[in-house]
């Protein structure tokens, strides 16, 4: 899992601008919080385990006259959640602070080559060897200590550290994301761009690599021995885009976000007249286009569950093999790799390190990579050789639910725009339809108390299963996992025609089982396997296309505005995102952060 780090140096108190960009970052782990403030020539520390909310109250009363420091959320990896465990961590003399992201992997042998050395460990965590590391390499240059130190560790790693009596907080990344929010006289890092929205939008993505240091009046980077320049972007999404909005959570906020962020994904990609355009977006690939054979696409979670419904529309509509990989199989998995093989990549964060380690595996291998990213900047966006980027913006709530439709609204641009440039298919009528999704997927949203009133009547239930066919059975698996992350209660998901080779022998009287039934052309086969549950007692809940007479025989259903079968996903999805809120709700379950979750997986 990953954790959150955050920086600052400036005129104001330093303390509550930590706390308040760390907050922005919890998505990313909760299990400890800790600051370091530079307070003259000493650093005040202070961590604990639990939410970050806890540390604050714990220190509400303190008045501490900082203006520079640095702050971690975390998420357990080395070392259980604990005071101790938690970061900031300290060299001997406590006169080094550092907070880490990632993972050290050879730390057992560089806390030994320490120890033995008389360096005093007071963590079981990998991040301690840090401060130690800077702490034997330190003369007075806090830089030069870091890219030595650094220049020591293997794994993934973004690090912010501080030295007593230096006005300066010093940074190094590597395989975990990092940015620079670049202020007026003042200066903050942090894990991701949400955090500091409310002081800047100007941002620095930092690149595997760098090291260098952030002032009050400047930030400076090293690659390497190197001075660099990197590119100031400007961030277009605003605050209010990375708050709740007024929503008790940030699952339905995002929940209904999903016309506006679908719209975003098809703007100057989809036309009025439904042509579809992404020549230059793919235009790096443009050259290797011809020779494309077969697609792999590789991803986890949501993610993957996106990505099947991309292979069943690109396989049909473009007739070439799309194979679906979850990442953590893929990078181990002896892929026979041939002529004509491209990869795509889907993730929500761009972080997620199987995901990552999948796409420079591959990339090595000379395969052409498209990344179909939502953070801007994210590694998997900057290293595919084309990104297509979903639009949703930031998405905070641990389970994903405007990225996933955002996904699939790109896998339908790109088939049809593969289709239109490698058959010659006039996509015009597809796209036209396309078009119209939007407005569907309000619909959809507008009769969110209609899902409200099932999950009255259902959360007092146990077991949950899912059944669909085709693309349908992407969208079951994905309504299972949103039940299962949020509301900690037994949900699985089986292609239907898998029902009587096994999961069968789960049903039980009055167990509810949630059939989606859009696909036209598989409806016939779906009422056989809604029979099959029925003659064994269950309860069987609709996810039906308007009109369905099918609807009257079901205990209870919900019925989404008519469309061809390719695109009833986003649709049909959005019932079951709800129906997992609302019961979760009901629940009283934490939503937004379920326990044992983290939204960014950043480490293996
Ligand atoms: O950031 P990514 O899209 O690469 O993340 C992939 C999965 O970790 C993510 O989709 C996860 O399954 C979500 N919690 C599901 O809601």
């Amino acid at each position: 899992m990953s954790c959150g780090i955050v920086a600052y140096v400036g005129p104001r108190k330093a303390l509550p601008v930590i706390f308040d960009t760390l907050k922005r970052l919890e998505y990313r782990g909760y299990d400890s919080a800790g600051v370091a403030l530079l307070v003259g020539k000493e650093i005040f520390l202070a961590k604990q385990k639990g939410k970050i909310k806890d540390l604050e109250e714990r220190l509400k009363d303190e008045d501490i006259p900082s203006k520079m420091g640095i702050g971690h959320t975390r998420w357990a990896t080395h070392g259980r959640p604990s005071d101790f465990n938690a970061h900031p961590h300290l060299d001997c003399s406590g006169k080094i602070a550092v907070v880490h992201n990632g993972i050290i992997e050879n730390y057992n042998e560089l806390r030994e080559e320490l120890k033995a050395k008389g360096h005093n460990f007071r963590s079981e965590t990998d991040t301690e060897v840090i401060p130690h590391l800077l702490e034997e390499y330190y003369q007075g240059d806090p830089l030069q200590a870091l890219q030595k130190a650094v220049s020591r560790l293997q794994g993934s790693y973004a690090v912010a550290a501080i030295f007593a009596g230096v006005d300066k907080v010093f940074f190094a990344r590597k395989d975990s994301p990092l940015i620079i929010g670049v202020g007026e006289g003042e200066n903050f890092l942090a894990s991701d761009i949400p955090a500091v929205l409310p002081y800047t939008k100007k941002v620095i993505v930092l690149e595997d690599g760098d090291t260098g240091f952030i002032s009050e009046s400047e930030y400076v980077i090293f690659q390497g021995d190197k001075r660099i320049e990197r590119k100031i972007m400007e961030v277009p999404w605003d605050q209010q885009a990375a708050e709740r909005g007024g929503f008790e959570h940030f699952m339905i906020k995002e929940i209904l976000e999903q016309d506006q962020s679908i719209r975003d994904t098809l703007r100057q990609r989809l036309h009025e007249d439904g042509d579809i355009d992404l020549s230059e977006e793919l235009a790096p690939l443009a050259d290797k286009l011809p020779n494309l054979r077969r697609l792999f696409i590789v991803a986890c979670g949501t993610a993957y569950y996106a990505g099947m419904a991309g292979k069943y529309f690109i396989e049909s509509i473009l007739g070439i093999p799309v194979e679906i990989d979850i990442a953590s199989e893929f990078r181990y998995r002896a892929v026979p790799i041939m002529e004509g093989d491209w990869l795509i990549l889907v993730s929500q964060s761009g972080e997620t390190a199987d995901t990552l380690a999948a796409l420079r595996d591959m990339k090595q291998k000379g395969v052409p990579t498209i990344g179909i990213v939502n953070a801007v900047g994210s590694s998997i966006a900057r290293e595919s050789d084309v990104t297509l980027y979903t639009r949703a913006g930031p998405e905070i709530c641990v389970a994903s639910t405007k990225a996933y439709t955002a996904q699939v609204t790109v896998f339908y641009l790109l088939g049809l725009y593969l289709a239109k440039v490698l058959k010659g298919m006039d996509v015009r009528p597809y796209g036209q339809e396309l078009l119209t999704i939007p407005h569907k997927v309000s619909q959809v949203l507008a009769k969110r108390e209609e899902v409200e009133k099932m999950a009255e009547e259902l959360y007092k239930e146990r077991d949950f299963f899912f059944i669909g066919r085709g693309m349908d059975w992407g969208v079951a698996l994905e309504g299972a996992l949103k039940l299962k992350e949020i509301s900690y209660l037994r949900a699985e998901a089986f292609a239907a025609g898998e029902l009587k080779h096994g999961p069968l022998a789960l049903i039980y009287d009055g167990v509810p089982v949630v059939a989606v039934v859009t696909q036209e052309a598989l409806r016939d086969k779906m009422i056989s396997n809604i029979e099959e549950v029925w003659a064994r007692g269950a309860r069987v809940i609709g996810v039906l296309r308007e009109g369905d007479p099918l609807q009257e025989s079901l205990a209870m259903s919900f019925t989404i505005p008519n469309t061809i079968d390719y695109f009833t996903s986003p649709l049909a999805v959005i019932p079951l995102q709800m129906l997992a809120y609302y019961i979760s709700r009901k629940l009283g379950r934490e939503i937004d952060q379920p326990r044992n979750l983290a939204k960014s997986v950043t480490v293996e």
